[in-house]
């Protein structure tokens, strides 16, 4: 009889914390409801203590999408409090709560000696830290979580005896994280292995992996945790997630699915739902997926060989494993075009995975419009950065009301730009070294500022002369930095607009939000 393993999203808090993926409220409501279509056990909204921007976005998550909501929180008080108060409007929730238990955490993170002056000492504090957080957690939900982080480089034996009092004290599910990516596979195996043989209540908490793929392993140890007892896998939308990511939800799913044979495990992942999933995570994190990532890259289901061509046509099965329908990779392309009506458009926005309303469509068949007139066809690709460019443009506090740009080979490169800011139309000339420095010139003039940009990366959504360019501008600001991205068939406008973007992140995160005060640990 098959067993079930449960699956828990974090691509909206460890995912999010990848460099270079930042995602505003929209966005991340957005992902929240295509993830809700794949049937996932847990999604973990996010970190709601880190940021006020953080704690809104887990609100509405547990406001506007169903199932069971997590909310994460440090082993304290003030965190778990603030993770509750932000989780609580969910129809389901679930407090999960870390602390560092392996030494080089203790030395690093713990090294102040109110937490003890030995190792010894340490580990009896955290210990009672964990558990203290859990019972708190506790008096607001049954579902309690615990994460003993680095558990990867945690001594096994301490391993076992805060994990046993993690689930005295009420968790009902003991995650194992592997941090830094360091285990391997049979180690980390052997490491679940230990907790089901040494723990004596283990039996009343279910056992979860957290892997990360800094040795590109994040998969295979978690296949390893559940063939050791594990039955709970945390995973990412495309393995994104802190430096090198996390286990990806799509590799460990279709896994469990292709080989039922081999491992006799199910999930209840409506799997056609993966591929949508993937492309809204791509394009509003700007965080390209390799063509040969499996199962949502683009050569996952492409036969380049005359032999594999030949071999397909005659019997599929002869080199493809599970088939692109079974992942909803869509089998033909669709092209709309100016003549195509509104509600065309929906049922193909629909199918896409984007939800439209009755004001919200008006809209988006305007730009639908002035885009068709620009490239004549419109390709699936496009209509993603049309809906993806809907969701990042509201609350915008700066807008692009006009560009204009001059150059030639023998002139000084000059731009032109009026800007609404607050109700106020701003507008400034400036030059520059080519025509995107005079355009961010301009719009420093105009808002009186001068940034740091730290990255500028430019590339074509779609193939062809009309191709949309997509331009995302990193601006950073102190120890922070902000991303904008903008797309248009015109690169210099969509720079001018990343950039804005960028810049308004900035203004709302620093100046109009109080960010809520992180105490350095632990
Ligand atoms: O990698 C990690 O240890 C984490 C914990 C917060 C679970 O993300
Ligand atoms: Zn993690």
């Amino acid at each position: 009889m098959s067993e079930k393993v449960a699956i828990f999203d974090t691509t909206l808090r460890d995912g999010e914390q990848s460099p270079g993926a930042s995602l505003n409220i929209h966005e991340k409501v957005e992902i929240a409801r295509q993830l809700e279509k794949l049937n996932l056990d847990v999604i973990e909204a996010g970190f709601p203590v880190s940021s006020s921007v953080q704690f809104e976005a887990v609100e509405r998550v547990a406001g506007e999408v169903s199932g069971t909501i997590a909310s994460l929180a440090r082993a304290v008080e003030k965190d778990v409090k603030v993770a509750y108060d932000a989780v609580k409007g969910a129809e389901r929730f679930r407090i999960h709560t870390f602390l560092g238990t392996s030494d080089v955490h203790l030395k690093g993170k713990f090294s102040d000696n109110r937490y003890g002056m030995s190792l010894k000492e340490k580990r009896e504090t955290i210990l009672k830290m964990g558990c203290d957080a859990v019972a708190y957690a506790k008096t607001f939900t049954d579902d309690v979580e615990f994460s003993p982080e680095d558990a990867g480089r945690t001594d096994t034996t301490f391993l076992c005896e805060i994990i046993e009092a993690a689930i005295t004290a009420g968790a009902t599910t003991v995650n194992i994280p592997d941090t830094t990516g360091y285990t391997m596979p049979d180690e980390f195996g052997r490491k679940i292995a230990q907790l089901k043989k040494r723990v004596p209540n283990i039996d009343d908490a279910v056992i979860s992996a957290h892997c990360h793929d800094d040795l590109g392993l994040a998969v295979a140890n978690s296949l390893s945790a559940v063939m050791n007892g594990a039955r709970q896998v945390e995973c990412t939308i495309n393995g994104i997630g802190e430096r090198a990511g996390n286990a990806s939800l799509e590799e460990i799913v279709m896994a469990l699915k292709v080989r039922r044979d081999f491992w006799d495990f199910h999930t209840d992942i409506r799997t056609e739902e993966i591929f949508n999933t993937s492309v809204m995570v791509s394009s509003f994190t700007g965080m390209i997926v390799q063509p040969n990532k499996a199962i949502v890259g683009e050569n996952a289901f492409a036969h380049e060989s005359g032999i594999h061509q030949d071999g397909v046509l005659k019997l599929k099965e002869t080199y493809e494993i599970m088939t692109p329908e079974s992942v909803g990779v869509p089998d033909s392309k669709i092209v709309l075009g100016r003549h195509s009506g509104r509600h065309g458009l929906q049922a193909r926005l629909k199918q896409l995975g984007y939800s439209t309303t009755k004001e919200n469509l008006d809209h988006i068949y305007e730009d639908f419009l002035i885009l068709a007139d620009k490239k004549k066809e419109v390709f699936d690709d496009d209509l993603r950065v049309l809906m993806g460019d809907e969701v990042s443009k509201q609350d915008e506090p700066y807008n692009l009301e006009y560009l204009n740009v001059m150059l030639g080979t023998s002139a000084i490169p000059t731009a032109t730009v009026r800007l609404k800011t607050n109700d106020k139309i701003v507008e400034e000339s400036a030059t520059g070294d080519g025509p995107v420095d005079a355009c961010f010139n301009a719009i420093d003039r105009a808002l009186e500022t001068k940034s740091h940009i730290e990255s500028y990366q430019v590339r074509s959504i779609t193939s062809g002369r009309q191709a949309q360019g997509e331009v995302l501008v990193r601006v950073r600001k102190g120890d922070l930095s902000f991303v904008g991205k903008g797309f248009s068939t015109d690169i210099i406008e969509a720079s001018a607009i990343a950039y804005l973007r960028a810049l308004g992140e900035q203004y709302v995160m620093t100046e109009k939000r109080e960010f809520l005060e992180m105490a350095a640990t632990p």
